[in-house]
């Protein structure tokens, strides 16, 4: 089942996400709907806060690459324990539309996280995959990419932001 994807400004996008500590079928459906909400929406990630669920948990699926096939990647109480170097990245967010802009982020950084039955999972990550784990990761804290930017290019993307939301 698709679910509606909350947009900028929305205050729920702010919220500080909870652990989860229920690994059982109302998780399994969540995360299967979050997937189905990715696909169709072309994201490459989507937290469970973006679709009004504040807690720890994301899908990631970085394989856009017209015909590849798909890699479905699901982080529930993600915990980097490890950064370093740095990629910068255009981004944009599913919460949002029509804003991108670059990003720098660390290249390369491990995650601790539990798999949807609870089972601890850990991950080295570098590229595009490192990206999309660290813009998924932040909205678990209430924290969008625009706010990654330097205050001068925030307050231009702000304006853009509120120009995109009018139409
Ligand atoms: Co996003």
């Amino acid at each position: 089942m698709q679910l509606e994807i909350l947009k900028y400004p929305d205050p729920r996008l702010k919220e500080i996400s909870k652990p989860v500590e229920e690994f059982g079928p109302k998780l399994h459906k969540l995360l299967d709907d979050m997937a189905e909400t990715m696909y169709a929406a072309n994201g490459v990630g989507l937290a469970a806060p973006q679709v009004a669920e504040t807690i720890r948990a994301f899908v990631v699926d970085v394989e856009i690459e017209e015909g590849a096939p798909r890699k479905l990647m699901e982080l529930v109480n993600p915990r980097f324990t490890q950064g370093e170097g740095k990629i910068v990245y255009e981004e944009g967010c599913l919460s949002v539309p029509g804003v991108t802009e670059e990003v720098t982020r660390k290249g390369k950084v491990k995650v601790e996280y539990q798999d949807r039955f609870g089972v601890k999972q850990e991950l080295i990550a570098e590229g595009l995959l490192a990206v999309a784990l660290q813009h998924e990761n932040d909205h678990l804290d209430g924290i969008l990419f625009v706010e990654r930017l330097s205050p001068i290019r925030r307050r231009l993307t702000r304006k853009k932001m509120e120009k995109a939301m009018a139409l």
